[in-house]
């Protein structure tokens, strides 16, 4: 699929690496550099080559990571990077860019994105600056991250030469704000929507359930993690697994297949090896007909978890030792 108007191209499922050399995510207990390295690999044979990368993940180590695998196959790899928004002057937001581009050990960056808007800096610098850069030929295409509609929409009109290319928002079957307004609005722009924790991290894997949660600090605090939640998403889970088996697909690629089957919207499952981008790869090339998408409709409509438990619940687990 096109990435907005930039004229790249981009498999409809990329590879978030916010997990690559992140501890938090259980870098180094849970999996390894070589594990990762399996996933970049198995991006690229099964037609996978988009990958998510930021400043901050791992302090660096996924940039470096990323940079480190791509060496010899650059050409065939979209590298996505971001700015982080503590970056408030043109100085910083220069010298952040060229830090990112010797981690990933390229001349350029295809997708730079600014991965937060600061309440404190006007959009508009970020994309002045961005646009600089562009102009340089040292990105390719301007992208934000977690913006708003308004927020979007300021930052296009900032730009004088190029568009936004995409926002890349939090979006999945359990996470669905950006329907109301956003991705319309992507959809008539020609913008593209990344979809970012397309598996609800990991939940609509259908992995984890009220006695087996997750034990990363990532997750830790996540309220869609908390005995609540996961009780209250039982009954979709069951509706997944079962248009998966009919399928023979797995329920990853049930709900990535649910968000990459819209129009203009790419997702970027989190992958910490081989086996996970070989299963998000399995998401493209069919499609959920009306009536299992019918099915789905009706069994998020039950999702109602207590959300004062939820809350409790939460705050709970982040006390705990
Ligand atoms: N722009 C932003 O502010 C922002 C914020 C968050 C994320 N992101 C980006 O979006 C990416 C994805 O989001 P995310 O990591 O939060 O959540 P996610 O993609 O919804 O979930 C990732 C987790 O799901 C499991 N998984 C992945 N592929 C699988 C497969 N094929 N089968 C079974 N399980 C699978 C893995 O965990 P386990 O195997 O351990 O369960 C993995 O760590 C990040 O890596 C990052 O690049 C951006």
């Amino acid at each position: 699929m096109e990435l907005g108007r930039s004229g790249a191209r981009v498999s409809a499922i990329g590879v978030g690496t916010w997990q690559w050399g992140s501890r938090s995510w259980g870098y180094g207990r849970e999996y390894g550099r070589e594990d990762l390295r399996e996933a970049f690999e198995k991006a690229l044979e099964l037609g996978v080559n988009f990958f998510d990368t930021a400043e901050i993940y791992g302090g660096g180590w996924s940039e470096r990571l990323l940079g480190e695998f791509m060496k010899e196959r650059r050409e065939e790899v979209v590298v996505a990077t971001k700015l982080w928004p503590s970056r408030i002057t043109r100085g910083m937001m220069w010298k952040a860019l060229n830090r990112s581009l010797e981690r990933l050990g390229t001349s350029y960056v295809d997708l730079y994105q600014l991965h937060w808007p600061n309440p404190l800096v006007p959009v508009s610098k970020y994309m002045r600056v961005m646009e600089e850069m562009w102009m340089e030929g040292k990105i390719r295409a301007i992208g934000v991250s977690n913006l708003s509609l308004r927020q979007l929409e300021e930052a296009r009109a900032a730009l004088s030469h190029t568009d936004v290319a995409s926002n890349q928002v939090k979006f999945n079957m359990l996470e669905r704000d950006v329907e109301r307004e956003l991705l319309p609005y992507c959809q008539k722009e020609k913008i593209t929507l990344i979809a970012y924790s397309p598996l609800a991290q990991g939940l609509l894997t259908g992995k984890y359930g009220p006695g087996r949660r997750p034990r990363d600090m990532v997750r830790r605090i996540n309220r869609l993690f908390t005995p609540e939640y996961l009780r209250s998403v039982k009954p979709l889970l069951m509706v997944l697994g079962e248009i998966a088996e009919r399928r023979g697909k797995t329920m990853a690629q049930v709900a990535l297949n649910w968000l990459i089957s819209k129009p203009w919207v790419a997702a970027i499952p989190g992958a910490k090896r081989g086996r996970h981008v070989e299963g998000a790869a399995g998401a493209m090339g069919w499609r959920l007909d009306g009536e299992e998408l019918g099915k789905i409709d009706e069994a998020l409509r039950l999702v109602k978890p207590n959300k004062a438990k939820v809350l409790l619940q939460s705050i709970a687990l982040l006390l705990k030792p």
